[in-house]
């Protein structure tokens, strides 16, 4: 009801920063957060789901997307899943922090989300989370274009638009530590995010179902 006022085009902080000490601090309060809420071990746990219905593949070949500073790719490496670990971000400040991170566990590039230096299925999975909001709206379709030609299925996780998600993320994010920069680039995050029916819309060329995930959250899972 009140996505279409709360919906902003403004940048995030992040987006502006590269690698600059706000740029590291705002990622720094990020991968807290993702940990603190418990959303990687969410993550994994629904990729484990992602695994099964790819009929268990050994390896499972996984690219992130967006990877940021690699959180969810250390994540999955800290599983039993047979993965083996690609990750990319358009920044290469962060695709050189990723890999810094990671070390032989993945490998790591510089690439666009909307152009990926990938043949055809190279994947069995993509995976793609809090990256798909910092795209405009018109862009999206290209990124979800280019997950369903470079592997078989995806596991995607953004922000839903809601007013819940933008006010309960103001009074939560600083309970757990995170810097003023963190807090609004996340309040700006949920503005950026999507509704359910456009995230079904938008995920129709790929072999998934959108759920909803508390808190102001959608995610895609097996279909
Ligand atoms: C909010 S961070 C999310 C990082 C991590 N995936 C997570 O869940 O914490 C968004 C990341 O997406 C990257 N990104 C934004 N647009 C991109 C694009 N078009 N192609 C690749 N990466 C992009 C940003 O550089 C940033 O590292």
């Amino acid at each position: 009801m009140f996505a279409s006022m709360l919906r902003t085009q403004e940048e995030e902080i992040l987006d502006q920063e590269g690698l600059s000490r706000r740029g590291r601090t705002i990622l720094q309060d990020l991968d807290r957060w993702n940990r603190v809420s418990g959303w990687y071990d969410a993550h994994t746990r629904r990729i484990r789901r992602h695994w099964e219905a790819l009929g268990r593949p050994s390896p499972l070949r996984v690219l992130d997307i967006g990877t940021g500073s690699g959180g969810l790719l250390a994540a999955l490496a800290d599983t039993d899943l047979p993965c083996e670990l690609v990750g990319v971000d358009r920044s290469p400040a962060f695709a050189a922090m990723a890999a810094q991170r990671l070390g032989p566990r993945a490998v790591v590039l510089e690439a666009d989300a909307t152009e990926l230096p990938f043949g055809d299925q190279t994947f069995h999975l993509a995976t793609s989370t809090l990256m798909m909001h910092h795209l405009p709206h018109g862009v999206r379709h290209s990124l979800v274009r280019e997950v369903a030609r470079v592997a078989r299925s995806a596991y995607f996780f953004d922000l839903e638009v809601t007013l819940y998600g933008v006010v309960g993320f103001a009074c939560l994010a600083p309970l757990v530590g995170l810097g003023r920069d963190a807090v609004h680039d996340g309040m700006l995050s949920v503005r950026r995010g999507s509704t359910l029916s456009e995230m079904r819309a938008l995920m129709k060329p790929l072999p998934v179902r959108v759920v909803r995930v508390f808190p102001s959250a959608l995610c895609t899972m097996p279909g």
